[in-house]
């Protein structure tokens, strides 16, 4: 198995960015940080499948998926030409293009909650969009909200970076702690005839609890609630309708974004009629690049073929076999005290706890120097995509078993100094404990 350690071009490039850019990357989850910074690479220069090649030429198979976008592989050949084929006609019209109405037709057809659609750029768009149709429609300011929903006053000022975020737009929105029933129930009448709406990500680190989102749903009625399913990374990813075919609970209203277009930049807020209409009565929904045709002939591209390639059912499987096979190496390995396998199938999650002299930060980045050093990209949920095959799992897991190997070290006593050779994971999101 190759071993790579030569990261020289990132680490110069890393050093020009830090003077130039914040974080030195545009987005959070793609810096330095989150890597073990001077044993992992810190910039890509091209992807195929779902390999990536960094900018000293090591590859790897990637689980990242440029944080959820990419769902049939990177430089997919016929999504690629259906955009070639429309760079031709022209990226952007003064007028709208007919690919919107085409797409819009498609996603009611395919979304439970579609009954009408507005394409926006970014998941944080399309969750603020739907957040502002729910307040103009019941004429109320709170949201309650569980999850993450991107970069804007409302909701990023329930974390703990929450610089520059009015104190008045915080104190309009509270969070509820997810497979609890209950708190949110209490919350609602706490607060009854002042929230607008419920804005939630069906699923993420953990399985729903049976009955759990048809509970929040009922609760969402009785008090006259919105319910808003935040599906930018579910959507497109655990199933062609999202988490709310999957589940079968059905919300007022629901964010798409990521894996809409298989890496092209496009979000959607869709929903019933009645509230969706309110972007035509005064609701602003509306951007110059919101119908911007390179994007929406991607859509077009990768819905078709998510549905001809039936990737769902791979992608299902494929996710059995990657959670089972660590579940099965974690308990073989004797380390179910420091890592633990989580998540739905379909995205699974290796985590860990702190360890020796390891915190759980410290224990990740140990793995992630030791599994990235053997050609696997990895951050804690794996996303599957339909370029993934059995072989590329089958070998994760022969590196993960290495990287675990490491891990063992720790808890019997070798100290963390003497391990990681770089630094260790420094996030920069930090949630405020609910
Ligand atoms: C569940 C969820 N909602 C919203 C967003 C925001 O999307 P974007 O970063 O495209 O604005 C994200 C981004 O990671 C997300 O995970």
């Amino acid at each position: 198995m190759n071993v790579y350690n030569n990261f020289a071009r990132s680490t110069e490039l890393l050093a020009r960015a830090k003077k130039v850019i914040p974080s030195a990357s545009q987005t959070y989850s793609k810096s330095y940080r989150y890597y073990c910074e001077g044993a992992a690479p810190a910039f890509i220069e091209r992807g195929e499948g779902c390999r990536l090649w960094d900018v000293d030429g090591n590859s790897y198979i990637d689980y990242l998926l440029a944080l959820g976008p990419v769902t049939l592989g990177y430089c997919d050949p016929v999504v690629d030409a259906a955009v070639e084929c429309q760079l031709r006609k022209g990226m952007v019209f003064s007028q709208s293009s007919p690919l919107e109405v085409e797409l819009a037709e498609k996603l009611v057809d395919i979304i439970p909650s579609a009954e009408m659609v507005r394409f926006v750029k970014n998941g944080s768009d399309a969750t603020s969009s739907a957040v502002r149709l729910a307040r103009a429609y019941t004429g109320r300011d709170l949201i309650l909200s569980c999850g993450y929903h991107g970069m804007q006053d409302w909701y990023i000022g329930t974390s703990e970076n929450n610089l520059g975020v009015p104190m008045a737009v915080q104190s309009l929105i509270k969070t509820f702690p997810y497979n609890d029933a209950a708190a949110l129930d209490a919350m609602l009448q706490q607060y009854s005839g002042q929230v607008a709406a419920v804005i939630m990500e069906p699923v993420r680190t953990e399985e729903p609890a049976p009955g759990y989102l048809e509970k929040v749903r009922a609760l969402a009625d009785s008090h006259g609630v919105l319910l808003i399913f935040d599906e930018v990374v579910t959507g497109f990813r655990i199933a062609l309708g999202g988490a709310q075919s999957h589940y079968g609970v059905t919300p007022d209203l629901t964010a798409l974004g990521k894996g809409l277009a298989n890496g092209m930049p496009l979000s959607a807020v869709v929903g019933r009629s009645d509230i969706m209409q309110l972007a035509d009565e005064g609701a602003f929904v509306s951007l110059t690049f919101g119908g911007e045709t390179l994007s929406l002939a991607a859509a077009l591209a990768t819905l078709d073929q998510l549905q001809k390639r039936d990737v769902f059912t791979h992608t299902w499987s494929l996710g059995n076999r990657f959670y089972e096979g660590m579940v099965s190496l974690v308990t073989r390995m004797g380390l179910n005290d420091v890592a633990y396998v989580a998540g739905t199938k379909i995205m699974p999650g290796l985590f860990f706890k702190p360890c020796g002299d390891a915190s759980a930060n410290d224990v990740l980045s140990l793995f992630q120097q030791e599994v990235i050093s053997r050609g696997v990209l990895f951050l804690g949920v794996s996303y599957l995509c339909a370029s993934h095959s059995e072989g590329d799992i089958d070998f994760t897991l022969s590196v993960f078993e290495e990287g675990l190997a490491k891990v063992a070290l720790l808890k019997q006593g070798v100290p963390l100094q003497k391990l990681l050779r770089g630094e260790s994971y420094r996030p920069v999101f930090k949630r405020n404990k609910t």
